[in-house]
């Protein structure tokens, strides 16, 4: 089983990845629980050259080009699903990744690249059978995120936010396995609704 996690910064998904895996660990799954950018070679790289600009990143200090900024995320992809997706999904383990594709989709369609030109150059990724993408106002995240980024930047990155989550909702419709869950419930409803849709897509 292969589950992924999405949503703009601050939407929670990190949280909610490490309670989903623990959720299905207490039920006796090997659990593999991972995230992009990837803690590799190529993961280092993308927070050296693209996620300059603070913790939120990706405004426009971006000392590349955007193309280069996607083929940068596509090729830590390609080693996330080389050397770690594939394998752990072949050993039968449940896979919970924290962001995947549907993230280069969003953030570098946010920054004008070509939707579809982003959709081929992901088509080696193994799909998911279920994404879960957690959706929030900008207005909330940003709350939530404050602490953690530039204020100066405060604007640019809102304005940014907000392009990406429009995307998601779009993508949400052309991609069936995407699945929305209201992110301004509480910790525990959220979990509550994601296992939920977990047993009823993938369980039953
Ligand atoms: P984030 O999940 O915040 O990673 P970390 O908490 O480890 O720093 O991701 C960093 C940023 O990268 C986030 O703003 C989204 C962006 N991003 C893309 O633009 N494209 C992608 O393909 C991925 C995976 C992330």
């Amino acid at each position: 089983m292969f589950i992924v996690m999405e949503g703009i910064d601050g939407a929670g998904k990190s949280t909610q990845a490490k309670m989903l895996a623990d959720w299905f660990e207490s039920r006796g799954y090997e659990v593999v629980l991972t995230k992009e950018p990837t803690d590799t070679a190529f993961g280092k790289l993308i927070r050296r050259l693209v996620l300059t600009g603070g913790k939120e990143g990706i405004i426009d200090g971006a000392r590349i080009s955007h193309e280069a900024e996607a083929l940068l995320f596509a090729a830590d992809r390609a080693e996330h699903v080389k050397k770690l997706i594939g394998p752990s999904l072949r050993d039968g383990k449940v896979v919970i990744s924290d962001r995947y594709f549907y993230s280069s989709l969003a953030y570098q369609w946010a920054r004008g690249l070509d939707l579809e030109w982003l959709v081929d150059l992901n088509r080696f990724a193994i799909r998911p059978d279920l994404v879960i993408l957690l959706d929030l106002p900008v207005k909330e995240s940003m709350k939530r995120i404050n602490g953690r980024s530039i204020k100066s930047e405060f604007d640019k990155i809102a304005e940014l936010q907000r392009k990406v989550r429009e995307n998601y909702l779009k993508l949400a419709e052309m991609f069936p396995e995407m699945r929305i869950v209201n992110a301004q419930n509480t910790v525990e409803d959220i979990h509550r609704d994601i296992v939920g849709l977990v047993e009823q897509e993938l369980l039953e």
